[in-house]
């Protein structure tokens, strides 16, 4: 252990109690009573921290009792447990060998855990205000810990601290994801061919959407298990299909099991936020907005909660289709298929229960890339299906959070591309790979013509091969030795 003087440098928190009590009681006890972090995604609003340490000038020796109290918060924290007069995300320093409780009170309504890197050392998720949860473990390692919130997006937003064990030298190194969860849906991917029909209607209507936002355990690869929040249960939420003109009544719906506030922000909607400030909505509560349907295209939606990058990295996207008037040529079949990127904390192919990593997250490093949010989603049971001779439209959107596809299919020609989702002005003609924004979309039309396997992938292919994104279209027929005939 390193000299007292260094030690005390790094240890922000006052901590340590007389070494009579310790002889008197047979073990010591310090109590720091902390607020975890705080930060206002926004704002970098601090609040604070109540703090109030034993005073004492000898530092504990090794091996004893250390107790520390936590708070957690991260936002409406004017009137949260009052006094603002301390240390946010203070040093927890211990000695190697102390046996350490952690005890977590959360000061809002609003889901928090604590987790200390490299020990086995996790809170349960504290959801009321008032909750607590406590964990004992004992730093057997020397090093500098962080511990943190795990859920997504908040050790990013500022809830992280620094667990230093004896000189502070060292780290957590290499963790391994625990195991595989029980997934709460068999199949995360929505279903490619789940498009509602044309509406063949030259009227207005008013129209209900219904949404429920639900946070759910799901494979994302065969023995590999991920967090979403979703919109309705899958990665997309539902395709909806409106005409323009139409009114919308937008019915939006926080599951109960939910830990987080959710809401959603339609491209499609002319108004605040695109309806993301009428449909901020905690756990088990409802909220509703009507809008009217002004302009015909393919509109993305998400979620827009904060931290907002994070839970559209989550899985929180769709899409819109607002008809023109007359609607969209016919074609015989309609697909349905999004982009999204996962940010992991192990790459693809690690077996276990996957975490989310912010920091990836921030520099748009995702681990996966996926269609339908699962590895390789539209291929084996789930490929999309046509027979030779039939016309095809793909309707396809990117939800991100970051990344632009160049959405192409391996072996056809998009006979008609919508670009950006734009469905007034004519189509391009003869296209190989359309481009499309993160928060944007686009439709491609193409007949089939040879029976066969035809790939769906965005041609930066490192996502393709390495990341998971990747479906097959397969077409069924007689062959057409005409159009394409292999050689020998
Ligand atoms: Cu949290
Ligand atoms: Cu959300």
């Amino acid at each position: 252990m390193a000299d007292e003087s260094e030690r005390t440098a790094t240890a922000e928190a006052p901590r340590g109690a007389g070494k009579g009590a310790a002889a008197e009681g047979g073990r010591m006890a310090v109590v720091v009573v902390v607020a975890l972090l705080v930060g206002a995604i926004s704002g970098g609003t601090m609040g604070a921290l109540m703090y109030n340490a034993p005073a004492a000038d000898e530092q504990p020796e090794p091996g004893q009792d250390v107790s520390f109290e936590l708070k957690a918060f991260i936002t409406g924290y004017e009137g949260v447990g009052g006094a603002i007069d301390g240390v946010i995300n203070p040093t927890l320093a211990v000695n190697k060998g102390d046996r350490v409780t952690i005890k977590l009170t959360n000061g809002e309504a609003l889901g928090h855990d604590l987790k200390v890197d490299g020990f086995a050392a996790q809170t349960d998720l504290v959801t009321a205000v008032g909750e607590v949860d406590t964990i004992v473990f004992t730093a057997s390692t020397e090093g500098t810990f962080p511990y943190y919130c795990t859920v997504p997006g908040h050790r990013e937003a500022g809830m992280v601290g620094a667990f230093v064990v004896g000189s502070g030298i060292g780290g957590p190194g290499e963790e391994q994801p625990g195991p595989a969860q029980t997934p709460d849906v068999a199949n995360i991917a929505r279903d490619a061919s789940d498009v509602p029909p044309p509406l063949n209607r030259n009227t207005t209507a008013t129209v209900h959407l219904w949404m429920e936002t639900r946070e759910v355990v799901a494979e994302v690869e065969p023995g590999t298990t991920n967090t979403y929040w979703t919109f309705n249960g899958t990665v997309p939420g539902p395709f909806f299909r409106v005409r323009v003109g139409d009114t919308v009544v937008v019915h939006f719906k926080n599951s109960p099991d939910s830990s987080l506030t959710h809401s959603v922000d339609f491209h499609a909607v002319t108004g605040p936020g695109g309806g993301a400030k009428a449909t901020q909505t905690a756990p088990g509560e409802e909220t509703s907005f009507t809008f009217k349907a002004l302009n015909p295209g393919i509109f993305v939606y998400h979620c827009a909660s904060p931290h907002i990058p994070t839970h559209v990295a989550m899985g929180m996207y769709g899409l819109i289709l607002v008809e023109p008037e007359g609607g969209l040529p016919p074609v015989d079949k309609e697909f349905y298929v999004m982009q999204g990127e996962l940010y992991t904390k192990w790459p693809a192919g690690t077996a276990g229960h996957q975490e989310f990593d912010g920091e990836k997250l921030k520099n748009e490093e995702p681990e996966y890339v996926v269609f339908n949010g699962r590895w390789q989603a539209l291929t084996g049971p789930n490929a999309l299906l046509a027979d030779v001779n039939e016309t095809v439209r793909i309707y396809f959107g990117v939800g991100g959070t970051n990344l632009i596809s160049s959405f192409h299919v391996i072996g056809e020609i998009f006979d008609y591309v919508y670009p950006e989702g734009d469905l007034v002005s004519p189509p391009h003609e003869s296209i190989q790979t359309t481009v499309v924004a993160p928060g944007g979309a686009a439709a491609v039309e193409f007949k089939v013509d040879v029976p066969g396997d035809y790939i769906l992938v965005d041609h930066a292919l490192s996502r393709t091969i390495d990341k998971g994104c990747l479906g097959i279209l397969t077409v069924s027929g007689p062959e057409n030795p005409d159009v394409f005939k292999p050689d020998g």
